[in-house]
């Protein structure tokens, strides 16, 4: 399908906590038309301009339940590139766009300092299952089966809240909850250099995790091998 190899779509506008839009459930899709595969294209192209890895459509007003994601890291010419993916990540076709998607299996619990286009420049970490299974519907109205780990995993969950109203802000303790909420309401979202500053700590915060989560790996291989 060649409209998905790169969005040509018209950006939307992305809608931000408080919006109560963002609390509606989504309505599961009983024919995936060419007015969805529009909004497929739009939201992808959304998704790219922000700079997100994935997005769902109450988040741009539609209440649906479809999303879409990319979790692909770019290179330095902004092509997406398949380093640091997990082995089961490599074997999805990426961007992804998915309507009435549902988990089948999930497995295993893992930590990732999560953010969302509707709420820019926070982020906190946000426990959710290492492994999943999503099945749905794709841009064709075919069933698909999604297995993964990694990043993806994590992205589909998060997406997944959006259909039901819910924000990853909502899943920390309550009070770390209330004291975003509250700051938001006070005093409003950053201005984006600060998001994209915030955004750049939030990278490195992870590459270093991940150096010390493959040394440790390595550290383990090594021990195991002289036994
Ligand atoms: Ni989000």
């Amino acid at each position: 399908m060649g409209f998905l190899a790169y969005a040509d779509g018209v950006k939307l506008e992305v809608l931000k906590y408080p919006d109560p839009r963002l609390r509606k459930k989504g309505l599961s899709v009983k024919e995936v038309t060419d007015e969805h595969r529009t909004l497929v294209t739009n939201m992808i192209e959304t998704m790219y301009d922000e700079n997100g890895i994935g997005l769902a459509a109450p988040q741009v007003g539609e209440s649906l339940r479809l999303l879409v994601i990319d979790t692909r890291p770019t290179d330095d010419d902004g092509k997406p590139t398949t380093q640091g993916l997990t082995d089961l990540e490599k074997q999805v076709k990426q961007p992804i766009a998915i309507f009435n998607p549902e988990i089948v299996v999930q497995k295993e619990a893992t930590t990732y300092e999560e953010g969302c286009l509707s709420v820019p420049g926070f982020f906190e970490t946000v426990e959710r299952a290492n492994y999943v299974e999503v099945k749905g519907l794709d841009e064709n109205g075919k069933e698909i089966l999604i297995k993964t780990d990694g990043l993806l995993a994590i992205c589909l969950q998060h997406e997944m809240d959006h259909l039901e109203g819910k924000l990853f802000i909502d899943r920390l303790s309550f009070v770390k909850s209330n004291k975003i909420k509250n700051k938001i309401k006070k005093t409003g979202y950053p201005d984006a250099e600060e998001v994209a500053e915030e955004r750049q700590k939030v990278r490195e915060l992870r590459a270093e995790r991940a150096k010390s989560v493959s040394a440790a790996k390595k550290a383990e291989a090594e021990k195991a091998g002289k036994k």
